[in-house]
């Protein structure tokens, strides 16, 4: 018999990059299939990342890198904390990791032992539970009140004990692009100081949010940012997931200990990505102001779309490209669903059972804009016994008989 751990026996495999895999080999197939479950924007990278990743190349020089990262890359991530959050670091404040997951992950495992407990809101991002687990913790899932996705700031304080080590809160929010308030993260960050543990702010959409002003930074309200940890990357704003470049900005001596884990683990992230990353932050950055106008007009065409099926309610989403309208008028569980969707109207969604809500399902609206509006319709057609009976999905006429 094949002998496994029990921290890796009890881990879940990522719903999400599952449902990405059968949605992508069911297209290759030739199924006319709708991918509303995607995790990444469309498109191509920013010319000046694809540019110093080609003259990287060109250099034939592509080595081992210092383990917390390149010079470059680090003063890259210096520009960005001045230039996203006004607020100067140095750094030796920074690690750039594998990707902001492995960026998580150096950090849970370099303070959490056996029992301790991480406290984060629901909806979480699907990996939150897994990867605390994987360093030997346990998580605590706050509930928002229902018809919301912001929990009372009491129920997230009631929550942490003498066993909370961290809090994690991921704004704008995977899977429901909330943007939590001012009023919530001011809060936040002068419980966890009080209390001495740390909030992990995961800020990886943080440049993807639509207000008319950016969303309000824990920096801001931190007494000395020493029990602070913020966790950014190039995968989302620059569209850049394939470099798996990300990093956190944290106090200097909790960096060299997470450095010291990322050491032993991968030695150090690509020195080709690291150049790619470098291109993207330091490059001109209408990239971003693009990206976020065209999701922006993305999330209205949806929103626009989902009104028109009776009983279902949307939460607007104030960034992100995900929104997490509730279906629990279908009287389904959301894995049910979910199948249900792709069986009858070839479109792929999220259950939000792996995010901490039943009954709801996370569509993307980072693909195409005719796959949106498509998408919308079938889903309509399915579950809405208003819509009209017939529909065309490929070349093929349906007939709603249930
Ligand atoms: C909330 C959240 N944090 C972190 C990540 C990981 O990003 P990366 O590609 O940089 O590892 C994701 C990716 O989906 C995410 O949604």
């Amino acid at each position: 018999m094949l002998h496994i751990s029990e921290i890796a026996s009890k881990l879940a495999s990522s719903p999400t990059l599952a449902l990405d895999a059968q949605a992508k080999q069911l297209k290759a197939a030739g199924e006319p299939v709708i991918h509303l479950g995607g995790g990444e924007p469309a498109g191509a990278m920013p010319d000046d990342a694809a540019k110093a990743a080609l003259e990287k190349i060109k250099s034939g020089l592509v080595k081992y890198t210092p383990v917390s990262g390149t010079w470059a890359m680090k003063k890259a991530v210096v520009t960005h904390t001045a230039r996203v959050y006004g607020k100067e670091i140095t750094a030796d404040g920074v690690l750039v990791c594998g990707g902001a997951k492995q960026a998580i992950y150096n950090f849970l495992v370099s303070v959490l032992n056996p029992g301790d407990e991480v406290v984060f809101p629901a909806p979480y991002w699907v990996s939150y539970p897994d990867m605390v687990k994987l360093c030997g913790g346990t998580p605590v899932v706050v509930k928002a009140p229902d018809g919301g996705f912001e929990p009372k700031i009491e129920d997230m304080s009631a929550a942490i004990t003498g066993k909370t080590r961290v809090v994690m809160l991921n704004s704008p929010n995977n899977p429901s692009g909330t943007v939590y308030s001012n009023d919530f993260i001011g809060e936040l960050v002068s419980i966890c100081e009080n209390r001495g543990v740390y909030l992990m702010m995961d800020d990886i959409y943080r440049e993807l949010a639509f207000g008319d002003s950016s969303p309000v930074s824990a920096f801001a309200y931190s007494r000395d940012n020493s029990n602070l940890v913020v966790i950014n990357g190039i995968s989302k704003s620059y569209g850049m997931t394939g470099f798996r470049i990300g990093w956190a900005v944290a106090n200097p001596a909790l960096i060299k200990v997470m450095a010291k884990v990322q050491g032993q683990t991968t030695s150090c992230p690509s020195d080709l990505s690291q150049a790619a990353a470098v291109g993207a932050i330091e490059g001109n950055q209408e990239f971003i102001t693009n990206l976020n106008h065209s999701l922006k007009h993305k999330r209205d065409v949806l929103m626009a779309e989902l009104k028109l099926i009776n009983g279902l309610k949307v939460n607007v989403p104030q960034g992100t490209f995900y929104s997490l309208p509730d279906f629990r008028f279908t009287g389904k569980g959301s894995e049910e669903l979910s199948k249900f969707l792709l069986e009858k109207a070839k479109v792929v969604t999220i259950p939000g059972v792996h995010s901490g809500v039943e009954g709801h399902l996370r569509i993307s609206y980072c693909g195409p804009e005719n796959d949106i509006i498509e998408g919308a319709r079938r889903i309509r057609w399915a579950l809405d016994p208003q819509s009209p009976a017939e529909i065309v999905i490929g070349a093929e006429k349906h007939t709603r008989t249930w």
